[in-house]
C-alpha cells in the first residue's frame, strides 16, 4: 500500500519538475532529490509490502516511508497552493519551505540505511506473475446469475413455505452467518418465474445497519410501481416525508397478493419501522427477510420458523471453488493432481461460499499449477490460527495479493455506504482523479479503468450489480463483509477513515451515517491531511460548507450526495487542487454556480446533478479555464451564458452532458478531438451547418444524444461516425438520418417524439448491430411490420406510447436474438404481434398499460397464449 502512497507522491513530482518546473522555482533542487530518494526506496516497497503482514520491524519501516512520503506531500502542496495563490504578491518563504524539505530528505537517507539492515533491497523479487483478465462474454440485460451451487432443495423448501402456507401475511426468513448465501438464496428465489407469478407484485431492498427509513420505502415503491412512474411521479415521491411513503406503500400493496424481500435486516426496530407498510390480509403475501440475527426473525413473525441456512458440503465448496478459479479452462494433463490439491483448498474454506469465492478469485489469477495452489492452501493454514472474525484474514488472502494499484482501488469500496450499489463510470473517474490508473498504450485512463474493476470482480473482491444492455459493468456493489475488510485495510494504512475523525494523517474520510457528530470535530480539529471528501447525508448546514472550504483547501476529490442546498458557497474557489466534484442536489429549485469556480483549473470532473426538475443554472463564465476537463455533466441541461464557450480549450474533454445550444458552437473546435460523450439540447435547427460540421469532427464519439425543440434536424448527423455506438434522438425527425451509412456501428438507438413513418421500420431492421432499440412515442404508423431477417442482433426492444399503432406483424426470421420486449401504454394495439411465437429467444415480456381486450387475450384460454406461452417470464401491468 505504501508503495501506492508513494507511487501517486513520484507521479506528482514528476509533473511539477517537468511541465510546471515555475511553480517551484527555489525549491526545485530539493525537490528533484525527493524524488531521486523516493524511487529509489520505491523499489523495496513491493517486497516489504509482501512481508510486511508478517514481520512487525518491516511493517514499521514501510509505515515511515508512507508517514515522511504523506508529509512531504503536504509541505508541497501547501507550498504550490502559496505560489498559485499570491502569483501577483509574490512573497513567499522559499527558505522554510527548503528546509523542511531537506528535513524530508535525511528522514528518507535514514530510513534508506534501515532498508538493508532489514533484508531488503532485492530488486528482482517482484511476486507473483499476473494471468491476463479472462473477460466474461458481453450478455444480455439479465440479473446478474452467479455461479449456484448446491442450494436446490434449500429453494424448493423455501418456495414452498412462499407460495403454499395458509392464507395469514407471513414472514420468511433466512438467517445464518454472514457470507452463508442468505442474499444468493434470497435473490434464486425472487428471480424464480414459478414463484413470482403466484404474486401480483414484488419488490426488493437491502436494509443494511445505517438505513434511512424514507430511502427504504421510496426504493419499495419505486420496484412495485416499475415502469408506471413517470418523472413527475419520482420527483412528487422523492418529495414525500416517511409517513407519507408510508401510507403510498400500503395503498400499492392493499387487495394484491404481495411478495417483499428484506435484504440483511440488522434489527427489531427497523422491522418495527417499516412493518406499518404492509397491510395484513388473508391473501397469502410473504415477506422474506434475510438476517443474521436470529431474533430478528423471530420478532418479526413469531409464528414462522426461521430457516437456518446450512454450510456448504465439501464436494459442494470443491464445486464452486473450481468453477471460479477454472473458469471453464484447464491447461492439459494436470487437473487430476490440481483437483487434489484444490479440494484441500476447498475443504480449509469451512463451507462458507463467500471465502471459497473469494479464494477462487484468487486462485483464478494465478497459474494453474500445484506449486502456486498449495502456496495459497498453506497461506489459509496459517491465517485461519489467527483473530477472532476467521473469514477475514481468508478475505485478506486475496487482498494481499493485489498489485498495490489494485489494493488502492479495492480500499476505494470503503468508502461507500454498505450496500449501496455504486457507479462504475463515477468510480472511473475517482481513481483517475486519484491517479490511480496508469498509462497504458493508447487506451484512454478510464478504460485502463474498466479493466481493474474487472479484475476486481473475477477475483471475486466486487459484485456486478447491474450491466448495461452490451454486457457491460454498469452499477457494482460490495459484500459487506469485504467492505468490512476494506475499512480496517484502509485504516491501518490511512488511506481513508469511515465516520470518523480523530486527528490522523488518513488522507480520505467518508462519511456514511445521520448522526450529526461531526460536526464539532470538524469545526476544532483541522483535518488538514483529507484530500478526499465523501459525505451521503447531510446534517451540516451551508456554513459548514463554508468553513470547510476555507480550511480544508488540499481537498482533490468531493462526493456529496443529497444535497439540500440551493447554493454553492464561493469558498469552493479556493479549492484550486480540485480534480473531481461530484454534488447530487436533493430538491433544489434553482442552483447557481458561483463565479469562482473559475478557479478550479485542476478539475477533471465536474459532475452537478440535481433530482428534482430543471435547475435554471448560470454557468460558469470561465469554463474554459478548467483545461484538465476530461468530463462535464449537467442534469437537467445548462445553457452557458456567453456568447462564445471556448469549448475549444478544452482538449482533454471526454464527455459533455447536457449543454444547450447556442451562439458558441459557432466557435473553432479543431482542437476538441478526444469527446466521447456527447449531449446537446435547445433549438438544434437554428444552428444546423456549425452542428453538422461540429459532431462530424468527432472522430471518437461513442455515445451521442440529441434533444431539439420542435424539429430534429437530422442533416445534423452527416458524416460518418465510425466508433458512434449509442445515439439518442429526442425530437420530432424531418426523416430518419441513414444510420446504416452514418453510424454502421451502432448498438443502442433510442428515439424520442420522433413521429417515424411506416417505412422507417425497414431502415431500422437492418442495422447489422443494433443490440439495443426504444420507440418513445415515436412511431406514428398505424402498421408495423418486422421482416424475414430483420433487426438481426436486436436483444431488447421497447416499444411505448406509440399510439398510433393498431397492427404490427413479425414475419418468421425476424428477431433471431431478442430476449426482453417490452410493450407500454400502444392504447390502439389490441393484440399480441402476430408470428410472436416465431421468437423463441424471448426471455421476458412486459406488457404495461395495454387496453383491457389485450390483456383478455393473453390468458390461458386466450386468443393469444399461444403466442406468449413459450416466454418464460411475463410480467403485466393493467
Ligand atoms: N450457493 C452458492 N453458490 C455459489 N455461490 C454462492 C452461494 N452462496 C453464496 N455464494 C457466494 O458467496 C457470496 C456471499 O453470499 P451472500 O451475499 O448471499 O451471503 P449472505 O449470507 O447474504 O451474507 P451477509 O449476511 O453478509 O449479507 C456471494 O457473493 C456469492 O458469490
Ligand atoms: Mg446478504
Amino acid at each position: 500500500m505504501a508503495e501506492g502512497v508513494v507511487g501517486v507522491l513520484l507521479n506528482k513530482l514528476c509533473e511539477l519538475i517537468e511541465k510546471e518546473a515555475h511553480l517551484l522555482a527555489g525549491v526545485k533542487p530539493n525537490v528533484k532529490l525527493l524524488r531521486e530518494k523516493l524511487e529509489w526506496i520505491s523499489l523495496s516497497l513491493e517486497e516489504a509490502d509482501n512481508k510486511c503482514s508478517k514481520d512487525k520491524e518491516i511493517k514499521l519501516w514501510v509505515a515511515q516511508v508512507r508517514d515522511a512520503a504523506f508529509e512531504a506531500e503536504d509541505i508541497i502542496d501547501q507550498y504550490v497552493y502559496k505560489v498559485q495563490k499570491n502569483r501577483i504578491n509574490r512573497w513567499i518563504p522559499f527558505h522554510k519551505i527548503g528546509k523542511k524539505i531537506q528535513e524530508i530528505n535525511s528522514r528518507l537517507d535514514k530510513i534508506s540505511e534501515n532498508r538493508s539492515k532489514l533484508g531488503m533491497g532485492n530488486v528482482e523479487d517482484k511476486g507473483e506473475p499476473s494471468v491476463p483478465i479472462i473477460r466474461k462474454e458481453k450478455r444480455s440485460p439479465s440479473v446478474e446469475e452467479v455461479d449456484i451451487v448446491g442450494i436446490e432443495d434449500e429453494a424448493k423448501i423455501i418456495s414452498n413455505m412462499l407460495i403454499g402456507g395458509g392464507a395469514r401475511t407471513s414472514a420468511v426468513s433466512i438467517v445464518g452467518m454472514g457470507g452463508l448465501g442468505k442474499t444468493t438464496l434470497a435473490k434464486k428465489l425472487y428471480n424464480d418465474i414459478h414463484v413470482k407469478r403466484h404474486f401480483k407484485c414484488c419488490a426488493w431492498t437491502y436494509v443494511s445497519q445505517e438505513f434511512m427509513l424514507g430511502d427504504l420505502l421510496y426504493d419499495l415503491i419505486k420496484c412495485i410501481k416499475f415502469k408506471t412512474l413517470s418523472s413527475d411521479d419520482i420527483v412528487k415521491l422523492k418529495s414525500m416525508k416517511e409517513e407519507e411513503l408510508s401510507g403510498e406503500l400500503f395503498h400499492c400493496l392493499k387487495g394484491r397478493r404481495y411478495f417483499i424481500v428484506i435484504d440483511d435486516i440488522w434489527s427489531t426496530d427497523a422491522w418495527d419501522g417499516i412493518k406499518a407498510s404492509f397491510p395484513i390480509e388473508n391473501k397469502r403475501s410473504r415477506i422474506m427477510i434475510t438476517t443474521r440475527n436470529r431474533d430478528v426473525a423471530k420478532y418479526a413473525d413469531p409464528q414462522s420458523k426461521p430457516y437456518e441456512l446450512r454450510l456448504l458440503k465439501d464436494e459442494e465448496s470443491w464445486e464452486l471453488l473450481s468453477k471460479k478459479a477454472l473458469l471453464g479452462v484447464v491447461n492439459d494433463g494436470n487437473l487430476d493432481e490440481l483437483e487434489e490439491v484444490g479440494k484441500d483448498v476447498a475443504k480449509r474454506c469451512r463451507g462458507l461460499p463467500l471465502a471459497v469465492v473469494v479464494l477462487g478469485g484468487l486462485l483464478s489469477r494465478k497459474e494453474q499449477s500445484v506449486y502456486e495452489w498449495k502456496k495459497v492452501g498453506k497461506s489459509i493454514d496459517w491465517h485461519l490460527d489467527e483473530g477472532q472474525n476467521q473469514i477475514l484474514p481468508i478475505l485478506a488472502l486475496s487482498y494481499n495479493d493485489l498489485p498495490y494499484y489494485l489494493k488502492m482501488c479495492f480500499l476505494y469500496f470503503a468508502a461507500f455506504p454498505e450496500d449501496s450499489s455504486i457507479s462504475a463510470t463515477e468510480l472511473f473517474r475517482m481513481w483517475v482523479a486519484e491517479g490511480f490508473v496508469q498509462e497504458r498504450g493508447g487506451e484512454t485512463l478510464e478504460e485502463v479503468a474498466e479493466d481493474y474493476l474487472l479484475e476486481l470482480i473475477q477475483r471475486s473482491l466486487v459484485q456486478v450489480a447491474k450491466r448495461r444492455f452490451n454486457g457491460q459493468v454498469n452499477k457494482c456493489r460490495i459484500h459487506d463483509l469485504l467492505r468490512e475488510l476494506a475499512i480496517k485495510k484502509a485504516k491501518e494504512n490511512q488511506f481513508l477513515n469511515v465516520n470518523s475523525v480523530n486527528a490522523t494523517i488518513a488522507r480520505r474520510l467518508s462519511i456514511t451515517t445521520h448522526s450529526d457528530i461531526f460536526k464539532d470535530s470538524f469545526e476544532n480539529h483541522s483535518a488538514k491531511h483529507i484530500r478526499s471528501l465523501f459525505c451521503s447525508f447531510f446534517q451540516f448546514d451551508n456554513c459548514f460548507w463554508k468553513s470547510l472550504y476555507r480550511r480544508f483547501k488540499l481537498l482533490r476529490v468531493i462526493q456529496l450526495d443529497n444535497v439540500p442546498f440551493s447554493t454553492i458557497p464561493d469558498e469552493i474557489g479556493n479549492l484550486i487542487y480540485l480534480r473531481y466534484l461530484n454534488m447530487k442536489f436533493k430538491g433544489t429549485r434553482c442552483l447557481k454556480l458561483p463565479a469562482t469556480m473559475d478557479n478550479l483549473y485542476n478539475l477533471q470532473t465536474l459532475i452537478i446533478s440535481c433530482n428534482r426538475g430543471p435547475i435554471p443554472l448560470s454557468f460558469v463564465h470561465g469554463i474554459w479555464k478548467m483545461r484538465k476537463l476530461r468530463h462535464l455533466h449537467i442534469n437537467p441541461s445548462c445553457s452557458p451564458n456567453v456568447k462564445h464557450m471556448k469549448l475549444n480549450e478544452l482538449t482533454n474533454l471526454q464527455s459533455l452532458s447536457l449543454i444547450k445550444v447556442g451562439k458558441w458552437i459557432m466557435g473553432d473546435f479543431d482542437k476538441l478531438a478526444s469527446l466521447r460523450t456527447l449531449g446537446l439540447d435547445g433549438n438544434l435547427s437554428l444552428y444546423q451547418a456549425p452542428l453538422s460540421s461540429f459532431i462530424g469532427k468527432q472522430e471518437n464519439l461513442k455515445s451521442l444524444s440529441l434533444s431539439s425543440s420542435p424539429q430534429m434536424p437530422t442533416q445534423i448527423i452527416s458524416s460518418r461516425l465510425h466508433e458512434l455506438e449509442k445515439l439518442f434522438l429526442d425530437g420530432r425527425l424531418e426523416r430518419l438520418p441513414t444510420l446504416q451509412e452514418v453510424a454502421p456501428s451502432l448498438t443502442k438507438l433510442v428515439l424520442k417524439d420522433s413521429g417515424l413513418l411506416e417505412d422507417s421500420m425497414a431502415v431500422l431492421e437492418k442495422l447489422p448491430k443494433l443490440l439495443f432499440l426504444e420507440l418513445n412515442k415515436s412511431y406514428s404508423g398505424k402498421k408495423m411490420c418486422c421482416a424475414t431477417k430483420g433487426f438481426p442482433m436486436l436483444a431488447v426492444f421497447k416499444i411505448s406510447s406509440c399510439s398510433d399503432l393498431e397492427d404490427w406483424a413479425i414475419e418468421e426470421g425476424a428477431f433471431a436474438n431478442l430476449s426482453n420486449l417490452n410493450i407500454h401504454r400502444c392504447s390502439k394495439l389490441k393484440m399480441i404481434p402476430e408470428g410472436l411465437h416465431h421468437v423463441t429467444t424471448l426471455q421476458k415480456l412486459v406488457l404495461v398499460q395495454q387496453p383491457p381486450e389485450f390483456f383478455d387475450r393473453i390468458q390461458k384460454d386466450g386468443l393469444d397464449w399461444f403466442k406468449i406461452q413459450h416466454v418464460p417470464s411475463v410480467v403485466t401491468i393493467a
